[in-house]
């Protein structure tokens, strides 16, 4: 079976958490793409070879979930070769046989405009930055500039700009928990699955 759920959002708004429980429900395989240019970000050196040279190392050092990488990831996700160099992988991952979910930015729009499922998963920056907060502690109102600065980056960047896809269902997260966020998204993947 080839089936894709696309799962879009900004920084933190729980896009990682509900696909990880989607893809062990179904028993689909999942892609979080941003660590992908988090490793470019994180590598160093010119970006554009970071991005087709990257190895399994890079994308299981323990440093990709850091502000920083954070940040790194968003300055160099705005360079067409760089997304057109991680292109491919995606696009193969998300149609592979036996059902993927993968998490973004452009899932819906660009990696995988033919999904059959798209959620484009948001929150207040407010909620977001503090539920990094909780995970990375620090200075609360400096996790909370770094979100808004990456998103607007994200937002406002030519090549595959942050946005939902015309027919993306939005799930705004702010009021919930991840266990009514998770059931949400499951019922959404349920109600399109074959048979
Ligand atoms: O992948 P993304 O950056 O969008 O977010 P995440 O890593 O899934 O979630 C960020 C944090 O928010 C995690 O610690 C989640 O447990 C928490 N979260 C939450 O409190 N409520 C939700 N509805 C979803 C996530
Ligand atoms: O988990 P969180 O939402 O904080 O970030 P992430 O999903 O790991 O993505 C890090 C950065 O990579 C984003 O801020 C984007 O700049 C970039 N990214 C992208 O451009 N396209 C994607 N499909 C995924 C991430």
């Amino acid at each position: 079976m080839i089936f894709t759920v696309a799962i879009d959002g900004p920084a933190a708004a729980g896009k990682g958490t509900i696909s990880r429980a989607v893809a062990a429900r179904f028993g689909f395989a999942h892609l979080d793409t941003g660590a992908l240019y988090r490793a470019v970000g994180v590598k160093g050196g010119d970006p554009v070879a970071a991005a087709n040279g990257l190895t399994p190392e890079d994308l299981s050092r323990d440093d990709l979930r850091t502000l920083e990488a954070g940040l790194a990831a968003s300055r160099v996700a705005v360079i067409p070769e760089v997304r057109a160099a991680l292109l491919d992988f995606q696009r193969r991952f998300a149609r592979r046989e036996g059902g993927a979910v993968l998490d973004g930015r452009d899932i819906g729009t660009v990696i995988c405009p033919e999904a059959e499922v798209k959620l484009f998963v948001t929150a207040s920056a407010e909620v977001r930055a503090h539920r990094r907060w909780l995970e990375v502690g620090g200075d609360a109102a400096r996790v909370l500039a770094e979100v808004r600065e990456r998103d607007d980056r994200d937002m406002n960047r030519a090549d595959a700009p942050l946005k939902p896809a015309a027919d993306a269902v939005l799930l705004d997260t702010s009021g919930l928990g991840p266990e009514e966020a998770i059931a949400q998204a499951i019922a959404l993947v349920q109600a399109q699955m074959p048979g």
